[in-house]
């Protein structure tokens, strides 16, 4: 952390991937409100994180961080978090119980609303507009007032992060996560029989070993890991000046933590060592990830470690490695080396998502399931060369019926990504996928565990 560090130096660094808003009085003015509304998450729970993140980085616990690409403000209603986390509740115990091993659940949730675009405009029909760039900046639409940046979506996507998190606490400890539920967060439409019948057999052994936990006297009641659970909160701190309005010293240990959510990443397009970005998040005590992509180098990558984790704390910082499919065998080890070479304590998960986006013959991006797994199996195949712990698995999915990502036990194809395509971003997977990736990663998990 350099000397002169505050919550607004990021904005004397290089910028990339903001919005150009119209009113700079206007956005001032709803910074100024956002600044003082109430912490969305409190610094001793980023600090619970990171002890936790500090048992997967130790290759005690596994990381599971998912959700959507990008939250929405239509797709915003109770339903769709009920079910987002059902899904998360059920990979989880799907680790948990085929791989004996703790799992550390982190959502895509409650402020995942920005977004990094390849372009700052798009062009359809020789018209020329700002590229949307989530939510919290402007509207899909394709026209001149949708695609203008307006700032009360900051104050709007702010309220949605709270409200989602308060259900997602409420969910968490309110009796919906109790084990005694695990057949009622199977979700209604889980197609595929076989993955069905397989998630409903988990549930009965899990069942059965509550019944024998009870005779030994260990109950719901007196026993508070079997009716609760904990869902941490992430995104990608790519909006900074509202993660600045969120950020404040915490009264106990006098640092400062960006309360807009417990973990914070910074994306592959903004990582660069003097960005705005990584100023922003070497300061903060939060823990946090950084994508790693193709194009980073081994030196670069040990300098942003250097820069975001001086002291080298187990559970500060989580690299997510998406090199794609097909690169992940080659430019992976040379990294992880040079990492195991400095001794950097980090946790190292896998985002088999975004190295492996496609488009569809029919104009839709898609992901291919398989390619899904092959990047994650490339990732535990290349930890296991190296002596290494693959801690976690970074990943986009929805609780919803949708068909975005081609392949998967329920076959959708390249012609029926047209019959339920909601993402207003990248793919995601949808339960049954979603489901499907836990139990093989589940497999792997017990093989390595057991070595
Ligand atoms: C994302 O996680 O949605 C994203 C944009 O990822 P990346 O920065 O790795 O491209
Ligand atoms: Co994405």
């Amino acid at each position: 952390m350099s000397h002169s560090w505050s919550p607004s130096s990021w904005r004397s660094c290089a910028i990339k991937q903001q919005p150009k808003y119209p009113d700079a009085a206007a956005l001032q003015s709803v910074e100024d409100q956002l600044k003082v509304f109430p912490p969305l998450v409190f610094a001793g729970e980023a600090r619970d994180l990171k002890s936790q993140l500090a048992e997967v980085a130790e290759g005690r616990a596994f990381l599971l961080q998912g959700g959507d690409c990008a939250e929405s403000f239509a797709e915003f209603n109770s339903n769709n978090i009920r079910d987002t986390f059902k899904v998360m509740l059920q990979m989880a115990v799907v680790l948990t119980f085929g791989a004996s091993c703790p799992v550390v659940k982190v959502g895509r949730m409650a402020g995942q609303f920005a977004k990094p675009r390849s372009a700052d405009t798009e062009t359809i029909n020789g018209v020329e507009l700002p590229s949307y760039r989530g939510d919290i900046v402007n509207s899909i639409g394709f026209d001149a007032v949708s695609r203008t940046p307006d700032p009360q979506r900051l104050l709007q996507a702010c309220n949605q992060s709270a409200a989602t998190l308060n259900l997602l606490r409420a969910f968490s400890k309110g009796g919906m996560a109790d084990l005694h539920q695990v057949h009622r967060w199977n979700l209604d439409f889980i197609h595929n029989r076989a993955l069905s019948e397989r998630y409903q057999s988990l549930a009965d052994r899990i069942d059965e070993t509550l019944g024998f936990m009870a005779a030994c006297g260990m109950t719901a009641d007196n026993t508070k890991a079997i009716r609760e659970t904990t869902l941490y909160t992430s995104h990608e701190a790519l909006l900074l000046n509202y993660e600045q309005a969120f950020t404040r010293r915490d009264s106990l240990s006098g640092d400062w933590y960006d309360c807009s959510a417990h973990m914070l990443w910074v994306g592959d397009r903004t990582r660069q060592l003097d960005s705005a970005h990584v100023e922003f998040l070497s300061g903060v005590h939060n823990p946090v990830g950084v994508k790693v992509g193709p194009s980073i180098s081994e030196d670069e990558l040990l300098q942003l470690i250097a820069r975001l984790n001086p002291h080298n704390e187990a559970g500060r910082l989580n690299l997510i490695v998406r090199m794609g499919a097909d690169n992940i065998g080659e430019l992976f080890p040379p990294l992880l080396r040079a990492v195991q070479r400095e001794g950097a304590k980090v946790v190292w998960s896998s985002d088999p998502m975004h190295g492996n986006t496609v488009k569809a013959g029919n104009g839709y991006k898609t992901r291919p399931f398989d390619r899904i797994l092959q990047e994650v199996r490339g990732f535990f195949d290349v930890h296991q060369a190296e002596g290494s712990y693959a801690g976690g698995l970074h990943f986009e999915m929805t609780g919803q019926n949708v068909t975005e990502c081609i392949g998967g036990s329920g076959s959708i194809t390249e012609d029926s990504l047209g019959d339920r395509y909601h993402t207003h971003c990248d793919p995601r997977l949808n339960a049954d996928q979603a489901l499907e990736l836990a139990f093989l990663i589940a497999e792997t998990l017990k093989d390595c565990r057991s070595q």
